[in-house]
C-alpha cells in the first residue's frame, strides 16, 4: 500500500496551494474541505451550523477516517484544520506521509480574516484555537514546512515525496532562509543510505576521529581531508590546506563538499566550500549534538583566529543537513554532555513545551534524543529564517555564549569543550539577567549531567574581561549581552556595567 501525502494544519496554512502543487506533480488528489461538504451537502459553515461542532466532528472522523484507512495510490491528501482532532483521523495517519504546513497567528487571520469559516470569528480566537492544536500538528508531523511563498510546497515536494524510502521514523524539516532553501533530515540510519541529496561528485572533509569510524559510508568519493579534532584545527591555515587538497583533486564547482563532523568540521568545511572557486555546494553531515542542534544550521561558517573566536567567516546556507542520530552512540560521553548545553540554551531560549521537556531530562541518552534534536533544528531554523545575517533576532541564539566564548578564548581553546564553555557563560548570563532561581536550576541541569558550573582552571579574570572585549558582537556602545528572565522570553544587545560581568565572572571561580 503506497502512502499518501496527507498536509495538515491550521485554517489558512495553504493546504490547497499544496495540494495544487502535488497535482502539478501528477498526483491524485483529495480536498477533505471539498468531500465534507458534498457529505453534508451544504457548506462547511451550514453543516457547523445544523450539526453543530460535534456532530461536524463525528462525521468528519467517519468519512476522513475511512478514506486514509484505505487511501493507497501514494496521491495527496489536504484535511481540514480541526481534522487532527480526531483519534481515529490521527490512527490513521501513521502510515502516510504527514506534512504540517505552518502558519502564525497573525497570518493565519490576515488570511482568513474574511472568509466564513465558522470557528474563526476574530484574531484572538484564531490565537487561542491555534495554540491548541499546535502540539498535534507537531506530534503528527513527519514533515515541517514553514511560512513562505506560494511555490514553497511545489519546492519541496521532491523531498517530501523521498521520505518514504528513507528510514523509517526520519523526519524532514524544509529549511528556507532569503539566502537558501535545503532540507533538513533527522533520524536513525541515514548514514547508510543510499539515497543523497546532490548527484554531483563529493569531496569529503572530516576529521580523524570521525573519519574512521564514517567514512566508508560515503563510497564513492572522489577525495578526503581529514583534520586533527578539535577547536585548535579551526584554523586559516588548515582551510588553505583543505582549499589546496581540492585543488589537487580537480574538484570543479559541479562537485560538492561534505562536511562529516562536530561543528569544527562543519564550520572549517562550509567556509571552504563559500571560497573554493567562489563556491560549491556544501552537505552538513553533523555528527555531535552540537552539530546536530545547533552548528550545521544557518549557515554560519567560518575560522577562529588567535585573537578571537569565529573572527574569519561568512554566510553559506549548506545544500542539504542530514543529522543521523545515531552517530551520537559513537560520541565520547564528555562530548555528549558538552553539546546538552546548546540543548539546554535552546530550551531556554524557546520556552514552552521544549524547555519542560529539556530540564526534564534525567540522563543524556542518545537513544532517546531524536526529538528533542528535531525541536531545536526547528527552533534555531526559525530564528536564521528571520534574520538570517545576524542582525538583530539571530542574536538571541548567543544566550551565555558572550561569556563562554571569551572563556574559551582566553584558556587558548584547550580548557573547556565550546559547550562546557557556554554552560559557565549560560550562569553568568542568567545572574546578569537577575534570573536568580532559573540560574539555580541551570546550574542543577549542569551539574546533574557532569558539566561544569565553576571555573576551575587557573586564569585571571582580566584576561576573560579583555577577550569580552573583543567580542565579535561588540558595537561602539559595548558588548551587548543576550539576557532571559523567563524561558522564552530572550532579550538581545543589553549593555551591563562592567562591574556588574566582572562579578558574574567571579561568582563562576568563587
Ligand atoms: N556555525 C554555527 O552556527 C555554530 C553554532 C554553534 C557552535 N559552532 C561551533 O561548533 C564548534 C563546536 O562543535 P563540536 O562541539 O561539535 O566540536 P568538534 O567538532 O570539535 O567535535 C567534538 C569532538 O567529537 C569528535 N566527534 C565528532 N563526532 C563524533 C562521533 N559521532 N563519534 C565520535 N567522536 C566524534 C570530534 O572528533 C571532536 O574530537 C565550535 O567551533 C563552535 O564555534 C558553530
Amino acid at each position: 500500500m503506497k502512502p499518501s501525502i496527507v498536509f495538515v494544519g491550521f485554517m489558512g496554512a495553504g493546504k490547497s496551494t499544496a495540494l495544487r502543487a502535488a497535482a502539478a506533480e501528477g498526483l491524485s488528489t483529495v480536498e477533505i474541505d471539498e468531500l465534507m461538504e458534498k457529505s453534508f451537502g451544504s457548506t462547511i459553515p451550514q453543516a457547523f451550523e445544523r450539526h453543530g461542532e460535534e456532530g461536524f466532528r463525528a462525521r468528519e472522523a467517519e468519512v476522513v477516517g475511512s478514506l486514509l484507512e484505505k487511501a493507497d495510490d501514494g496521491g495527496a491528501i489536504a484535511l481540514g484544520g480541526g481534522s487532527v482532532l480526531s483519534p481515529r483521523i490521527r490512527a490513521a495517519m501513521a502510515r502516510h506521509t504527514v506534512v504540517w504546513l505552518q502558519v502564525d497567528a497573525t497570518e493565519a487571520w490576515r488570511r482568513i480574516a474574511h472568509s466564513d469559516r465558522p470557528l474563526a470569528s476574530d484574531a484572538d480566537t484564531v490565537g487561542t484555537l491555534l495554540a491548541t492544536r499546535l502540539p498535534l500538528y507537531e506530534e503528527l508531523a513527519d514533515a515541517v514546512v514553514p511560512m513562505g511563498d506560494r511555490n514553497i510546497v511545489r519546492r519541496a515536494l521532491p523531498m517530501i515525496r523521498k521520505l518514504p524510502d528513507l528510514p523509517a521514523g526520519t523526519k524532514m524539516l524544509w529549511a528556507s532562509a532569503p539566502g537558501g532553501e535545503y532540507p533538513v533530515l533527522v533520524g536513525r540510519g541515514l548514514l547508510g543510505m543510499e539515497w543523497w541529496p546532490l548527484q554531483s561528485r563529493r569531496f569529503l572533509v572530516t576529521d580523524r576521529a570521525v573519519g574512521p569510524l564514517y567514512r566508508e559510508r560515503f563510497v564513492p568519493f572522489v577525495a578526503l581531508c581529514e583534520l586533527e579534532p578539535g577547536e585548535t584545527a579551526k584554523t586559516l591555515a588548515n582551510t588553505e590546506i583543505v582549499l589546496r587538497a581540492m585543488t589537487r583533486e580537480g574538484i570543479t564547482r559541479q562537485d560538492h563538499v561534505v562536511a562529516l563532523g562536530g561543528g569544527v568540521v562543519g564550520d572549517l568545511g562550509g567556509l571552504v566550500a563559500h571560497l573554493y572557486q567562489r563556491g560549491v555546494p556544501v552537505v552538513q553531515v553533523p555528527t555531535t549534538l552540537v552539530a546536530q542542534v545547533d552548528s550545521a544550521y544557518g549557515g554560519k561558517v567560518g575560522v577562529d583566529l588567535p585573537e578571537g573566536k569565529n573572527y574569519a567567516g561568512a554566510f553559506q546556507q549548506p545544500a542539504a543537513v542530514i543529522a543521523d542520530t545515531e552517530a551520537l552512540a559513537t560520541l565520547p560521553p564528555a562530548e555528549l554532555a558538552a553539546g546538552f548545553v546548546e540543548v539546554l540554551k535552546t530550551g531556554l531560549l524557546a520556552g514552552g513545551s521544549l524547555w519542560e521537556q529539556v530540564r526534564a531530562i534525567a540522563q543524556i541518552v542518545p537513544a532517546e534524543l531524536d526529538d528533542v534534536v528535531f525541536a531545536c533544528a526547528r527552533y534555531k531554523c526559525a530564528i536564521v529564517a528571520a534574520d538570517e545575517l545576524d542582525t538583530g533576532l539571530r542574536n538571541v541564539l548567543n544566550l551565555g555564549h558572550t561569556v563562554g566564548h571569551a572563556i574559551e578564548s582566553a584558556t587558548g581553546y584547550t580548557a573547556y569543550r565550546h559547550g562546557e564553555a557556554v554552560g559557565l557563560g549560560l550562569l553568568a548570563a542568567l545572574r546578569l539577567s537577575q534570573a536568580d532561581a532559573l540560574r539555580d536550576e541551570v546550574g542543577e541541569i549542569l551539574a546533574r549531567h557532569g558539566l561544569p558550573t565553576r571555573l576551575e582552571v587557573p586564569i585571571e579574570v582580566p584576561n576573560i574581561l579583555d577577550a569580552l572585549g573583543r567580542d565579535k558582537k561588540r558595537t561602539a556602545a559595548g558588548v551587548g549581552f543576550v539576557l532571559l528572565r523567563q524561558p522564552g522570553e530572550p532579550e538581545i544587545g543589553q549593555l551591563i556595567d562592567p562591574p556588574r560581568v566582572e562579578s558574574a565572572i567571579r561568582e563562576l571561580m568563587a
